[in-house]
């Protein structure tokens, strides 16, 4: 993006020039970004509300931040809603509900299908449980909609980090902060500086929830795959009353052509060879984990991009213990298609979310927010150390070899100061035992 910026370089007022930055850069980020595939129920299992005593002085709320619609994967979609909120809360101002993308595009922006936050999240509960901390707000609440100060950001090389904090800091102030609204202009929040360390974007990702319909899907997705998993055990249950429903292992599973293309060139730009699995490889890891946890027979879902659904290979050389489904298989293709990529792609995240076992590559965004969430999840709820033996929801990475050949542990570092290694992947991921 720098780079291509200076390219253009001092041509940039040209409305050809800034076309053709826009495109390339869709075009960088469609291959970047591909459409991961991307699931929660354990949020009202485990509900801790953020206590109030920790945000003592909470968000105004006659003071509104609007910003541009949200786009590409739902990953994507899901860090600029954190990055417009934590903008919000900068400025001490109530977030307007911004629009996500229902469809993927990436050029053609007039199909990108505006749908409004509470059409895929609950609002109200998005308020209870970010209370302090961030707010949402309706456009209706808005007094007067005619005083809108405009705020553009800047971008190129020369708008850095620094210069971006000083815009918000004077915006923050004086007469900028009389404005019952301020617009913010330009790029899509996911392209702003980020100015927060990672434990604010989780926070903000833990008042997400899906509103009801979406959460029974879920839901129902999740059933069957504990349903295909009972039968197929070996096990005879004479007694119903102590059946335990089986665990099951989400693999979100990379393989398909767009992803081998970009995780190569990656590769040789980040000269590693720990990007790209084979399919030979994600199997052996995964097989390699579920051996050592001695917890066969075990079904193994497999998110996959929409494209392999179609690829019976990869149900293949899976071997005995592990049964490998993905929708099809499931017979949940149905739910699916009802839907929207990016309802779609949020059902089978919060599938991987609840999943037992995590298995995902730590190159995607979709799988790295995942972890987050689950690490979260894991640190507010376990009495054991995070680093235990016999955590809940331990998640792995396939693209990096860990203990037994197996894939390795994979724990978000919630000290991180930015969202710099989920945005954009890693190979140095902390498993607990000191290295990264
Ligand atoms: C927002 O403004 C209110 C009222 O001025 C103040 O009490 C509160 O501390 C501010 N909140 C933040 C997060 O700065
Ligand atoms: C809204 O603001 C404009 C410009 O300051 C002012 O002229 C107008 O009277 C205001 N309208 C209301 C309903 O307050
Ligand atoms: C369970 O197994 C039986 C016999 O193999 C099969 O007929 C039935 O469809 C299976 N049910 C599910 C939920 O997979
Ligand atoms: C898979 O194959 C079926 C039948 O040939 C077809 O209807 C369906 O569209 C295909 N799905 C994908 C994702 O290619
Ligand atoms: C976690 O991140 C912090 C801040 O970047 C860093 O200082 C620390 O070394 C990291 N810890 C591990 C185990 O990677």
């Amino acid at each position: 993006m720098e780079a291509l910026l200076k390219l253009f370089g001092g041509t940039l007022n040209s409305i050809t020039s800034k076309c053709m930055v826009l495109l390339v850069t869709l075009l960088i980020f469609r291959v970047f970004l591909f459409p991961d595939f991307d699931g929660i129920e354990w949020r009202n299992l485990v509900y801790h509300s953020p206590s109030t005593s920790s945000f003592e002085f909470g968000i105004r709320e006659f003071r509104f931040l609007v910003v541009p619609q949200l786009v590409w994967g739902l990953n994507n979609q899901k860090i600029a809603f954190a990055r417009a909120c934590l903008t919000a809360r900068m400025l001490n101002r109530t977030l307007l509900m911004p629009s996500f993308s229902a469809s993927l595009f990436y050029k053609e922006v007039d199909l990108l299908q505006p749908i409004s936050f509470d059409k895929v999240f609950q609002f109200e509960k998005f308020n209870a449980l970010c209370s302090g901390f961030v707010r949402l707000g309706r456009y209706s609440d808005v007094l007067n909609r005619t005083r809108v100060l405009e705020m553009t950001k800047g971008s190129g090389r020369k708008w850095t980090l620094e210069r971006d904090l000083s815009q918000l800091k004077e915006y923050s102030k004086g007469s900028y902060d009389d404005y019952e609204v301020i617009e913010i202009l330009g790029k899509n929040p996911f392209l702003w500086h980020d100015h927060w360390p990672l434990k604010d974007y989780a926070k903000v990702f833990e008042c997400l929830v899906l509103i009801d319909e979406f959460r029974n899907e879920a839901e129902r997705v999740v059933s069957r795959i504990r349903e295909v998993g009972n039968n197929e055990s070996m096990e005879p249950q004479q007694d119903r009353s102590s059946f335990q429903p089986l665990p099951y292992v989400a693999v979100h599973m990379r393989i398909e052509i767009d992803w081998i293309i970009h995780c190569k060139k990656l590769e040789q730009r980040l000269n590693t060879n720990q990007i790209c699995s084979s399919k030979k490889e994600i199997v052996e890891r995964v097989r390699n984990i579920v051996i050592g946890l001695k917890k066969t027979p075990i079904v193994v879902y497999l998110a996959v991009a929409d494209k392999l659904l179609n690829d019976s290979s990869i149900l293949e050389d899976w071997r005995e213990g592990i049964l490998p489904y993905e929708k099809k298989k499931l017979g949940v293709e149905g739910i699916y298609n009802k839907y929207p990529y990016l309802i779609q792609s949020a059902i089978d995240y919060e599938v991987c979310l609840q999943a037992d076992i995590f298995v995902g590559n730590s190159f995607s965004t979709f799988s790295s927010l995942i972890v987050l969430e689950r690490t979260h999840k894991m640190i507010k709820t376990s009495v054991e150390s995070e680093c235990g033996t016999d955590v809940r929801w331990p998640s792995y990475a396939y693209n990096i070899q860990g203990e037994s050949n197996g894939a390795m542990r994979w724990i978000t570092n919630m000290s991180e100061s930015s969202l710099q290694t989920i945005s954009y992947g890693t190979d140095r991921i902390y498993d607990c035992k000191g290295h990264i």
